[in-house]
């Protein structure tokens, strides 16, 4: 990344913003940063390490106006979002995720600045073939969160165009790793098993467990994150792992890390629409930014899990 004095992080308090903000404050100690987050979906100890400023702010009013411009933010990653996929209020839905986006994009306007945003492999929908998913595939989003991801596509598409001003994408796969507790039954499939074998319980997935998703560990995340505040123009980046793998693989590595050797119970999946594989064609960030991520699945499972069982210390997450 360029030299940046300073950096504003919407959604700062959040899993994957908080593991940015403690990553920024330790490549950049000189550096300004400045968490703004409504703490509607948060936890304040994930920032317990963190130097900068804090402010509470919903995105989507106009107090974002005048706690951010008068920061005069260099670089802005907007991560603020609803998170949770099951929200049915359309509205609700669009207001804070899509008129929230566009309140970051007229700021980024005002001071210059460039933008880094989180868009969501949900955009792609459920998708039949088993095929690595590139950026320009057709998008078919199933739910509200997922539609305003897709809109915030096109707008910052639309606004880049017409402004110039750098917007860049990060469209997330399945993101795993320390300081996402606070997501409850939103946390990643890897949180959800760990928690059951940790209370001695069996897994339990749906009929046979072969379902597969591209899982990324938080830190690699974190990294093509800020990596892609250094894209040669406005674009969107799959951010994945390039590779899918199945929830019967997680189970077995769990069971590996926790020392357990717990069966798993398949019940029936009650869905009609279930998304049955995801994998992230990771050819453009590689390509355009040099992002390979670090951690197979094997080695953030268990890494994750270390930090959980508190083998490791972590600054994030308890
Ligand atoms: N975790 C994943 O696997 C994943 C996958 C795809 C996309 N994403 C996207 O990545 C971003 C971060 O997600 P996360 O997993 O860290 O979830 P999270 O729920 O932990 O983080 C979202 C943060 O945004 C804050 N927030 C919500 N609405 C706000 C508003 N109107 N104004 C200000 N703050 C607001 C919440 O309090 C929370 O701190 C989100 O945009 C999400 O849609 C995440």
């Amino acid at each position: 990344m360029d030299r940046y004095e300073r950096i504003l992080i919407t959604g700062g308090a959040g899993f994957i913003g908080s593991n940015l903000a403690l990553q920024l404050q330790e490549m950049y100690p000189d550096a300004k940063i400045m968490v703004l987050d409504d703490f509607s979906s948060a936890n304040f100890k994930n920032l317990k390490k963190f130097k900068g400023e804090v402010l509470a702010c919903d995105v989507s009013t106009d107090e974002v106006f005048f706690k951010a411009e008068e920061f005069q933010p260099e670089l802005i990653f907007h991560l603020a979002s609803i998170t949770d996929t099951t929200v049915q209020d359309q509205e609700l839905m669009m207001r804070k995720n899509v008129d929230g986006f566009k309140n970051i994009l007229d700021i980024a306007l005002e001071v210059s600045a460039t933008v880094v945003y989180a868009s969501s492999a949900s955009v792609y929908g459920i998708v039949k073939e088993h095929i690595p998913l590139k950026e320009d595939r057709e998008k078919s989003p199933e739910n509200v969160y997922a539609f305003s991801k897709y809109i915030m596509d096109n707008i910052a598409e639309d606004f880049s165009q017409s402004t110039g001003i750098k917007v860049v994408g990060v469209r997330y796969f399945n993101v795993y790793g320390p300081g996402e507790a606070h997501k409850g039954k939103f946390a990643s499939m890897i949180y959800q098993l760990y928690k059951q074998m940790k209370e001695g319980k069996n897994p339990r997935v749906f009929k046979w467990g072969e379902q597969k998703r591209d899982f990324i560990y938080v830190k690699d995340a974190v990294e093509a994150t800020i990596l892609s505040a250094k894209a040669p123009k406005s674009t969107v980046y799959n951010v994945g792992s390039g590779e899918a793998r199945s929830f019967n693989d997680v189970i077995k590595i769990l069971n590996e890390s926790l020392g357990t050797n717990l069966e798993t119970e398949y019940f029936d999946c009650p869905y009609d629409f279930y998304q049955e594989y995801t994998q992230a064609d990771m050819t453009k960030i590689k390509n355009e930014l040099g992002f390979l991520p670090k951690y197979s699945l094997e080695r953030g499972i268990k890494e994750y899990v270390d930090i959980l069982e508190g083998r490791i210390q972590y600054p994030i997450g308890s």
